[in-house]
């Protein structure tokens, strides 16, 4: 599964990157109006990042027509080479797009996608990715794991080779949930990965390793007892 991290502000991407393996990160319109004011700067710093790291980096366009959409994401692409993902909103001048983007060799993630149709036409017109907003799906009375599960059997029946990106979370179970159906991405928050890792068991057990060890060795490391 690929794990991205869904926000623009570089220091934060570097610290998850510094302790979990990402695949990239993943940004929409709102997530960069909390770096205004500093875009302009941030566009080369985050293509240093993915050179450096060999990362995906998701913009979403901000344009209402399918050809200003393309120009928009033929600029991106030109600047971020083979780690741009652009982000084309499920909508009818979005799903216009998809093919104008794809003939341009641009790597393409239908977003704010709510529902299995929406993903089913985005696949077929040749998008790489479908994000699926996942609590958004939940909050409107349906199952945003069982979508998901309908979207990756839809997709290998027809033979489309586009990835499930599942988005918007609110809980570890529903990441676990979704792994179990062979959703192929995620993107979540930096708090997110922290909980994915987090269990009380495992920090009880490892204040019992500590007590007991430093009882009986103090200060003493394992490293101590190996000769020089
Ligand atoms: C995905 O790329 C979106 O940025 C994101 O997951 C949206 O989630 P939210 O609307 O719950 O914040």
């Amino acid at each position: 599964m690929e794990f991205y991290v869904d926000i623009a502000d570089l220091e934060s991407i570097k610290k998850v990157a510094e302790y979990y393996p990402i695949d990239g990160f993943t940004t929409n319109p709102k997530i960069l109006t909390k770096e205004a004011g500093k875009v302009e700067g941030l566009i080369p710093q985050y293509r240093k990042f993915a050179e450096e790291n060999d990362v995906k980096v998701f913009f979403q366009v901000t344009a209402e027509k399918a050809e200003n959409m393309l120009e928009q994401a033929k600029k991106l692409k030109a600047y971020y080479g083979k780690y741009l993902v652009v982000k084309l909103p499920a909508v009818k001048e979005g799903y216009k797009a998809v093919r104008l983007c794809k003939a341009e060799g641009i790597c393409v993630c239908v977003t704010v996608v709510h529902s299995m149709t929406q993903a089913l036409l985005a696949a077929k017109a040749g998008a790489d990715f479908v994000a699926p907003y996942i609590s958004h799906i939940d909050n409107i009375g349906a199952d945003g794991v069982t979508a998901v599960e309908e979207m990756v059997m839809a997709f290998e029946n027809g033979g489309y080779p586009c990835k499930v990106l599942g988005a918007s979370f609110r809980t570890a179970d529903q990441i676990r949930r979704l792994a179990t159906v062979g959703c192929q991405a995620v993107t979540i928050t930096p708090e997110m990965f922290d909980l994915l890792i987090g269990h009380a068991s495992t920090d009880a057990s490892m204040e019992g390793f500590r007590k007991a060890w430093k009882e009986t060795f103090g200060e003493k490391q394992i490293s101590d007892f190996v000769p020089e």
